[in-house]
């Protein structure tokens, strides 16, 4: 079972083209470099009238190379060598111009001849004006890049420097890095459905006050995450209003299909999305943290202030009980105890076989909001206690245990 992150030691070459969105490099270098990569950049001519390479140098602290460095007199073949460098390849911006010698395979500059040289994988971020990316053109020499096996990414809709609106931007610093991860990531659940549940619910009293807890969402966000770089189709049944988190378009490039997110607000709702997704699942991993009670009647429109007020409360559906037993053999359950240190164990042990689950997650209490938790893993065989474990670490501590 590895633990390590998935961008330590990794060597990412840079191709960095004379586009505007050139500023954005520095903060992606700067995060690459936070989680462990080492980077060397090629600046391209265009990119060389926009920067000084001594920026990226600084910020990678490795050579910046340029076109000065292409034919140097001291016996090394530089494209041949920097080629054989990388474990992956960013071309980040590429410029339409930049797209367009690729497409015809000219050697005519030193990125140029490094990627002709290599065979690392190459994934490419177009970026520039709508028209640029709309030009016949652009698209023909796109299509052809991505026959030849390139990775090219769409470039994301919204304002663009030159004041039009469209597609055109280079995505967030955030969403490039995510699918840098998700290209080292072991694509072991190609093929796999996985259906996770996530975050709290909601119990109406009337239209506008409700009963809920204090889940994040976070562990469920984490699965779901691994379970997608994994190669799964994720089935996410989401409690909360809002989903906000960067997932990148794996989709783009690759067989992987974009996680469907089913927000819902009310425990029967979780419920009833969940059903219907369990039966073609072969994993379902119950990190949703429904509210266990609901109000046995809501009001309509909104309650008067009273002195007091006395709500007679329900069970609601128990939704990871209720699939578990329906469980065929091929199919997987992964279940969650949230609970008092001191309960923990005895609680969890009996929950996972009540609940009939394979598998179960068990934390204390305090975990819940938190980036970090303790964990007991009850597993068909054994029990695996792990201290302080990283929420997106546990994500694939699980996986790997599923042998997934
Ligand atoms: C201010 C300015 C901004 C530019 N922004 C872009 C851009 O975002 N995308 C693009 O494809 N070209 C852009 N260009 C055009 C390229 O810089 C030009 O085609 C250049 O030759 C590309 O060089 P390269 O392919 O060697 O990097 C821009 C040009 C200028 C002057």
């Amino acid at each position: 079972m590895s633990l390590s992150e998935p961008l330590k030691n990794k060597k990412i070459l840079i191709g960095i083209c004379g586009g505007i969105a050139i500023y954005k490099i520095c903060e992606l270098i700067r995060r690459l470099k936070n989680e462990g990569a080492q980077i060397t950049t090629i600046l391209t001519t265009g990119a060389e009238k926009f920067v000084n390479p001594v920026l990226f140098s600084s910020l990678s602290k490795n050579t910046a190379y340029t076109n000065e460095n292409f034919f140097k007199p001291d016996g090394s073949i530089l494209h041949i060598e920097l080629g054989k460098y990388p474990d992956v390849i960013l071309i980040v911006p590429a410029t339409a111009s930049f797209i367009s010698k690729l497409a015809v395979g000219s050697a005519s500059e030193l990125l140029l001849a490094t990627l002709l040289a290599s065979k690392a994988p190459v994934y490419i971020f177009p970026s520039m004006n709508i028209s640029m990316w709309e030009n016949p053109a652009t698209k023909e020499n796109i299509e052809r890049l991505k026959r030849y096996g390139y990775f090219v990414y769409d470039p994301s809709e919204g304002s663009l420097a030159c004041g039009e609106t469209g597609k055109g931007r280079l995505p967030e610093v955030e969403e490039i890095l995510e699918i840098v991860k998700a290209h080292f990531v072991k694509k072991t659940l190609i093929g796999k459905k996985v259906l996770i549940t996530g975050g709290p619910t909601k119990e109406y009293i009337d239209e506008v006050r409700f009963i809920t807890n204090a889940s994040s969402g976070k562990t469920a966000f984490f699965l779901a995450k691994e379970a997608y770089y994994r190669g799964a189709e994720v089935h996410l049944v989401w409690g909360l209003d809002t989903f906000p988190y960067v997932l990148p378009r794996l989709n783009y490039f690759s067989q992987i299909p974009f996680p469907k997110i089913y927000f819902v607000k009310t425990t029967k709702e979780m419920f009833e999305v969940a059903k219907s997704v369990f039966p073609q699942c072969n994993i379902s991993i119950f990190a949703g943290a429904p509210c266990d009670f609901r109000p046995k009647t809501s009001f309509k429109g909104k309650l008067k202030k009273k002195e007091t007020l006395t709500i007679d409360l329900e069970l609601t559906e128990d939704i990871a009980k209720f699939l578990s037993s329906k469980k065929t053999k091929e199919q997987i359950t992964i279940g969650f105890a949230l609970e008092e240190r001191e309960k923990l164990l005895n609680y969890a042990k009996n929950k996972r076989l009540e609940k009939f689950f394979d598998y179960l997650v068990a934390n204390p209490l305090d975990a819940a909001g938190k980036s970090e938790s303790d964990y007991v893993i009850f597993t068909p065989k054994d029990l695996l206690e792990f201290k302080n474990l990283p929420k997106f670490q546990l994500a694939k501590v699980l996986f790997d245990l599923l042998g997934s």
